[in-house]
């Protein structure tokens, strides 16, 4: 375990004290700013996040050295962590570019092989001192507003007794989970609840060995966050509510302005609005005044 790693002793800290850490996806600037203001402002832990497609969108490079300059500018920890990356040469891009975290999605594949590439990449994230995360039941849907949201079946939920052996067999610092959410959210924004009976006989199992993950986090109802924390979830992930703030707000002020053309005088408000749905995470998830 990257015991050095400033990552690790916050994701440790919230463990021991019952709070997460937002990560907020990210692909350009205005919305890292956004990100960074809401920490800033309620003195917060964040992990940014980046999914293979909005990592080749910024840059892998890029994106590292945009947090590094924010991490000196404003002193706060801020982390850069790869988000559901399939392929470990892509990941193993990741950690020689300078990320704090990789998130390695080998939930499509068997158990078996699952493991394997796992073990492979935390062998080569940890001598690094880099965070690794882990995935083992697939977990649907994409980042955006979906026509139909995915059925999610019983034994499509998290095994308790693979986790323990994947974290066993892995060394993987972190677990992404399923317990009933899906990446975006449907027509009204909302998601079905957790289950969190579920997740209570995950984190029964697999103790404090491994930091639990909650995928899906837009549209999650605020009660079933706050029970999902106090049961051991530590971070929990956020980006189709960051997206529609960013994408509604912009099209909002162009259609009202159709002759603007000039981006440093419309982005501010869409900045501000991807800034209150992050401060309002921020503070469900308990993580103000914890740095
Ligand atoms: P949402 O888009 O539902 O917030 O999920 C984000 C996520 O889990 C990124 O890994």
């Amino acid at each position: 375990m990257p015991n050095k790693n400033l990552i690790f002793k916050i994701l440790k800290k919230a463990q021991k004290e019952k709070f997460a850490v937002g990560q907020f996806n990210i692909s350009n600037l205005e919305t890292i700013k956004a990100i960074v203001q809401a920490a800033q402002k309620l003195k917060s832990p964040v992990i940014i996040g980046t999914s293979e497609g909005e990592s080749k969108f910024i840059d892998l490079d890029q994106a590292v050295a945009l947090i590094r300059s924010f991490r000196e500018e404003t002193g706060l920890p801020l982390f850069l962590n790869l988000d559901h990356g399939k392929s470990s040469e892509y990941i193993k891009e990741a950690v020689d570019s300078g990320y704090d975290a990789v998130h390695f999605d080998g939930s499509k594949l068997s158990l078996e092989e699952n493991i394997k590439t796992a073990k492979e990449i935390v062998k080569y994230a940890h001598k690094k001192e880099i965070l690794t995360e882990g995935e083992i039941s697939f977990i649907g849907g994409a980042s955006e507003v979906l026509e139909k949201i995915p059925e999610i079946k019983e034994e499509d939920l998290t095994d308790p007794e693979e986790a323990l052996r994947f974290i066993t067999e892995t060394g993987v610092d972190s677990l992404a989970i399923n317990v009933g959410t899906f990446h975006g959210v449907d027509v009204f924004g909302k998601k079905p609840h957790i289950n969190l009976q579920r997740l209570k006989e995950i984190k029964n199992k697999v103790g404090d060995k491994v930091f639990l993950v909650l995928h899906g986090g837009s549209g999650v109802p605020e009660e079933d966050i706050k029970e999902a924390i106090e049961s051991g979830i530590v971070k929990i992930n956020i980006n189709t509510e960051l997206r529609l703030a960013f994408t509604n707000t912009l099209k909002k002020i162009l259609e009202e302005n159709p002759k603007e053309t000039t981006p440093y005088k419309y982005m501010p408000k869409v900045i501000e609005e991807v800034q209150k749905v992050v401060e309002e995470k921020i503070q469900l998830f308990g993580s103000a005044n914890k740095i």
